[in-house]
């Protein structure tokens, strides 16, 4: 079925007096897929690949989640590939207008197997007989004193060969690193068609909301978790996405 363009994301193009601080509203859910596929560098390989990397961990009978789903991209990428017979697909957001565009969306999605939606913290939900957890751009919202508990509680909810799929953006502690892949980053949202106005307000709107840790913060959680074998599988500049092995 032919799909919509989607919505393209002016929200910071005029000059704002004050700039809210960033969240997952319905301002935001309308122009989110055009947002993050501008915004991220390799979000749409992500996405893909993570339905291929689902494919290949799925084991029969048993639950692949997307914690923070949001419009459900990688929920419908996982839907798309997985093979394994029985399977349930779970996507969970505490955005209620997120919630309803994944639904949504799911109408379009191809695939057969079953798909469950949750509006809700992710820390009150389930998470058990998990053979996949994707975590796209998500933890990096999550308080950091929670951080630590999440990962625990997935590396518990995961059955031996399962994996934890977790995409970031990521800062340096090195000054020049950090400069570097901001500036990167910056000419890539240029190159996107962004201004600069829009480029500083939506950085001024999110830095209060989002906090990236260095790769190594979340090797060690992944590590103190029990994930004892993790690897980067994809980097663009400060946004990359590690696979841990269960
Ligand atoms: C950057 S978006 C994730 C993008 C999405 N995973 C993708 O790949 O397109 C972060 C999402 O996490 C959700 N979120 C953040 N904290 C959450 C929590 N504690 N429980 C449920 N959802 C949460 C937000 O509402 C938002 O939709």
């Amino acid at each position: 079925m032919p799909q919509n363009p989607p919505t393209h994301d002016n929200l910071y193009a005029q000059p704002l007096g004050h700039v809210p601080d960033f969240s997952f509203d319905s301002a935001v859910v309308e122009v989110f897929d055009d947002m993050i596929n501008r915004s991220v560098p390799g979000y749409a390989s992500i996405v893909s690949l993570t339905g291929h990397l689902a494919a290949r961990h799925a084991q029969p009978a048993t639950r692949l989640y997307e914690l923070g789903c949001s419009t459900g991209a990688s929920l419908f990428s996982m839907r798309r590939h997985v093979e394994a017979t029985g399977c349930t697909l779970v996507g969970v957001d505490n955005s209620s207008a997120m919630i309803e565009a994944c639904r949504h969306n799911l109408s379009k999605a191809g695939g057969s197997a079953a798909v469950e939606l949750y509006c809700q913290d992710f820390f009150d939900s389930d998470i058990s007989n998990a053979s996949v957890v994707v975590l796209n751009f998500t933890v990096q919202f999550v308080p950091k004193e929670k951080r630590d508990a999440l990962i625990n509680r997935i590396y518990k909810a995961l059955q031996p060969g399962g994996i934890l799929i977790l995409s970031e953006k990521i800062c340096f502690d090195d000054p020049r690193q950090q400069q570097l892949h901001t500036d990167m980053h910056h000419a890539f949202k240029s190159q996107q068609g962004y201004s600069d106005l829009e480029i500083a307000q939506k950085r001024s709107a999110i830095e209060r909301v989002m906090q990236p840790e260095t790769l190594q913060a979340h090797y060690n959680r992944l590590r103190g978790a029990g994930f004892d074998n993790a690897e980067v599988w994809f980097q663009c500049f400060n946004f990359l996405s590690l696979v841990a092995l269960r």
